[in-house]
């Protein structure tokens, strides 16, 4: 269970979190909540093509939904994106629709692990490439050459410092088959996504990232350190997807040219040094979870609580207030309270 700020922000005032709270909790006595869940999972864990079509459609609206927002993406001139987690390729396809200069690289789980399918447009399909992989296996999210047999070479395109976008949004999924699984890989997935998104990213580049409970103690620290890497940081929950999860997505602008942007390739090092320990540490040598301590050396939980709270709660107010919002009508529609 990840460690969270809840009491000490709501301590602070903020109704928001402490209404979104109050209706998580009620929600989860509900009995009739699990039904609905299992029900959810078993689509999910079950997409045909049909469902990769409309899931598809359904992240190019997102992307356009975060891109109105915050203006992350230029209509106009030569834009080179890494999409991390792009099938089945709803992002892809609103930047390249959206600027016809617009080339991008992207990486996703191979179908036969486990991965969705891509469905990009055939008309779209020469301005990307695809490489199917697990990310969380490349040897350069290691601080040095490892030749050990689960790792493998990032591609080749993923040139380090020269993306003007970096999209990252690979969820760990229930499907996926491999030899070496662990329950902590989805705390391997973040921190490899951020390593790959930091290597990649141009000085000045931008980064849309998704997060999940702005509350929650790595949540906040990620959205510390993208804050003093970067020129802006604004957050974004969309009005048409997963609006009753604690999903939401952080955009940094100017990334590496915040107050603290000279200390990326430090930070680099920590998150790779962190990475060997969540894939090759722990008690049996087979990784472990992340805990709040490892990325103490950019923020500290106690550091956080005494720093960072005003600020966390201007970014996280608007999230839990449209979740809380949308967690209301839902109930109320499932018949739950
Ligand atoms: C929510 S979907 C991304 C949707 C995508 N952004 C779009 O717009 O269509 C998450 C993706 O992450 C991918 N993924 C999960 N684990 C991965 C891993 N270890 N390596 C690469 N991709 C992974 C999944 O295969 C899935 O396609």
């Amino acid at each position: 269970m990840q460690e969270a700020l809840t009491e000490a922000i709501i301590d602070r005032g903020c109704v928001e979190l402490e209404r979104l709270a109050a209706l998580r909790s009620k929600g989860w006595q509900a009995e009739k909540l699990d039904e609905v869940f299992t029900r959810q999972r078993h689509t999910a864990d079950n997409a045909d093509d049909r469902l990769n079509k409309t899931w598809c459609k359904r992240s190019n609206t997102v992307m356009r939904e975060i891109d109105d927002y915050a203006r992350c993406i230029p209509p106009m001139g030569s834009v080179r994106f890494l999409d991390l987690g792009c099938c089945p390729g709803g992002f892809t396809s609103y930047v390249l629709q959206h600027n016809r200069w617009a080339r991008g690289v992207g990486v996703s789980l191979p179908v036969d692990e486990g991965g969705h399918k891509f469905v990009l447009g055939a008309h779209l399909r020469n301005r990307f490439h695809l490489h199917l992989a697990d990310m969380t296996s490349f040897f350069q999210l290691g601080p040095s050459f490892s030749d050990h047999p689960r790792l493998r070479p990032a591609p080749a395109q993923m040139k380090p410092a020269s993306f003007d976008l970096v999209l990252l949004d690979g969820h760990q999924l229930r499907t996926q088959k491999s030899d070496y699984s662990a329950p902590w890989d989805i705390d391997r997935l973040l921190i490899s996504q951020i390593i790959l998104a930091f290597q990649s990213v141009r000085t000045g580049g931008n980064m849309v990232v998704t997060l999940t409970h702005p509350n929650r103690v790595l949540t906040a620290q990620i959205l510390y350190i993208l804050d003093v890497i970067s020129e802006n940081l604004a957050t974004f929950k969309p009005r048409t997807m997963h609006m009753t999860r604690g999903s939401f997505y952080a955009i940094a602008t100017g990334v590496g040219k915040g107050a603290e942007g000279a200390k990326m390739p430090r930070m680099i090092r920590a998150l790779q040094e962190l990475w060997v320990e969540t894939t090759f540490g722990g008690e049996k040598g087979n990784g472990r979870y992340i805990k709040s301590s490892d990325l103490g050396f950019a923020i500290s939980t106690e550091e956080l609580k005494a720093t960072y709270l005003e600020r966390l709660i201007e970014l996280g107010k608007d999230v839990w207030d449209f979740q809380a919002q949308s967690l209301e009508e839902w109930f109320l529609h499932k018949g739950i309270f």
